[in-house]
């Protein structure tokens, strides 16, 4: 035994006769910061070191023997499947090795990294719309499966309801991490697309250990969590995480294995996805920061050190370059953590018809004031005397002083004005501003580049933070 590891057998110790046999015995990784000081541990299934960068090159090679074995798939035939992406490189990777060709239908939510890695591989890639129903023939799976059937040779993988997918999981995601944690794995979280890693894997713990906790996250817009909850198939809705949830119920994903069904948000997601990349060094997609972040929040929970937490890391962050890493994407989609934007940039992502700043004077009437903030809608009005603001004037303060006194109308606004808003500088980011924005102080303005661009009221922060 060599002693390169200090004594522990190498991975891969031994020449593999192709690259499936590199297949599984993924690492099972401690997390330390991105827990936040939780003291029960957390480890992570690191999926995305499996050859085809995903947790799905353990159903690609699985669905093909099975097809092979039945004789449903014959040499030179081809494998025809819709896919998120990553099953389309399980099964290209064995199908590369197995020379079969290959066919994927992917939906036009996912990302064009996904596109050209499928081409990559050699194979046929059709791009659906993901708006449509589940049952519309624009749909991924349905599109797949006329393939199929004008294709001589061709066979559906149809990870959604082929039973070798959860299969697979049993026979190696579960073992694996059984052997890893020594048995004392206590929760394992992971998210469904399929469900067949959840169902498999969670199957097998719990046969082991019928204790274990499957605990399972969904985003909003899928149906999962609230089916798991209520047994009423809902309607599904967009989200942006991709690869997991789902608007129609596979029957690869069985519910009765999973004790909790927990909806996270896609902001959480790719927050804790990119946190996982830049705090951990481990560079993910998505759906590993859903897992990863409902992981921590069950950490602080249990709050027990014996614990052993264990969440999945589906696939690699190279997937997602053109999305969740990239700012102008994540901006667009307000998916930025609020505090990483600065005073700057929210004054000028603010839409609506108002003028980025309306402001007034202390001689200005109280009838004009009346006239900007119902014009423009807005409930809070800095005075202004030249570029320094002397004081505000709330549109409460306004509405008080005429049912008071109508003659007051043609009356300047100073009698009424209230104290000055703060004065913020366009970088400062927007932790600094929200900390600022309190019941005594509504609104702070920007200055940048010497001059007052905007105003931020404690408003704005919350329709940013509330998506
Ligand atoms: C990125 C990603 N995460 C999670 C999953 C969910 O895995 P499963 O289909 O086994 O539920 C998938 C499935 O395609 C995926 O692509």
């Amino acid at each position: 035994m060599s002693d390169a590891h200090g004594g522990m057998p190498p991975r891969n110790a031994r020449p593999f006769a192709n690259v499936l046999e590199a297949v599984g015995w993924t690492p099972l990784i401690r997390l330390n910061r991105v827990t936040d000081g939780a003291r029960s541990p957390v480890f992570a299934k690191a999926e995305f070191f499996n050859p085809g960068g995903s947790v799905k090159d353990r159903i690609g090679l699985a669905m093909i023997e099975d097809a092979e074995r039945s004789g449903r798939l014959k040499p030179g035939g081809t494998i025809v499947e819709g896919t998120s992406g990553n099953t389309g490189v399980g099964l290209a990777i064995a199908a590369a090795i197995r020379g079969y060709h290959c066919i994927f239908t992917m939906p036009d939510k996912m990302s064009e990294e996904k596109v050209r890695l499928l081409r990559a591989f050699g194979a046929e890639v059709i791009v659906t719309p993901t708006a449509v129903p589940p049952d519309h023939p624009d749909n991924y799976v349905q599109t797949a499966k006329r393939i199929v059937g004008e294709t001589p040779g061709a066979i559906l993988a149809d990870q959604f309801y082929n039973p070798v997918n959860p299969q697979a999981h049993y026979a190696t995601t579960g073992p694996e991490i059984w052997e890893q944690t020594e048995g004392r794995i206590t929760h394992l979280v992971a998210s469904a697309g399929t469900g067949g890693t959840v169902s498999g894997t969670g199957k097998y713990l719990k046969e082991r250990n019928p204790a274990v906790r499957i605990i399972a996250g969904d985003p909003p817009g899928s149906i999962f969590a609230h089916y798991h909850a209520t047994g009423i198939k809902g309607e599904g809705a967009p989200y942006k995480v991709e690869g997991i949830g789902n608007d129609k119920l596979p029957s690869t994903l069985d519910f009765s294995v999973i004790d909790e069904y927990h909806t996270v948000s896609d902001r959480d997601a790719f927050g804790m996805g990119r946190r996982l990349t830049r705090e951990e060094g481990l560079f993910v997609g998505g759906s590993a920061g859903l897992n990863v972040w409902l992981a921590s929040r069950i950490a602080r929970e249990v709050d027990d050190p014996d614990a052993c937490i264990v969440c999945i890391l589906p696939d690699t962050g190279e997937r997602y370059l053109s999305k969740m890493y990239n700012e102008d994407w994540m901006r667009e989609n307000r998916l930025l953590e609020p505090e990483r934007l600065t005073a700057g940039e929210m004054v000028a992502r603010k839409d609506g018809g108002a003028p980025a700043l309306v402001s007034i004077e202390r001689s200005t009437t109280v009838r004009e004031a009346l006239r900007l903030v119902t014009e423009y809608d807005i409930s809070q009005l800095p005075v202004c005397d030249g570029d320094t603001c002397i004081g505000s004037v709330p549109e409460s303060a306004l509405m008080a002083r005429i049912i008071e006194d109508q003659s007051a109308l043609d009356q300047p606004v100073d009698s009424i004005m209230e104290a000055a808003f703060p004065v913020v500088d366009g970088v400062l980011p927007m932790s600094g501003v929200s900390r600022l924005l309190t019941r005594q102080c509504p609104a702070v303005l920007v200055r940048s580049d010497g001059a007052l661009r905007g105003i931020i009221t404690r408003y704005d922060v919350v329709r940013y933070l509330t998506p």
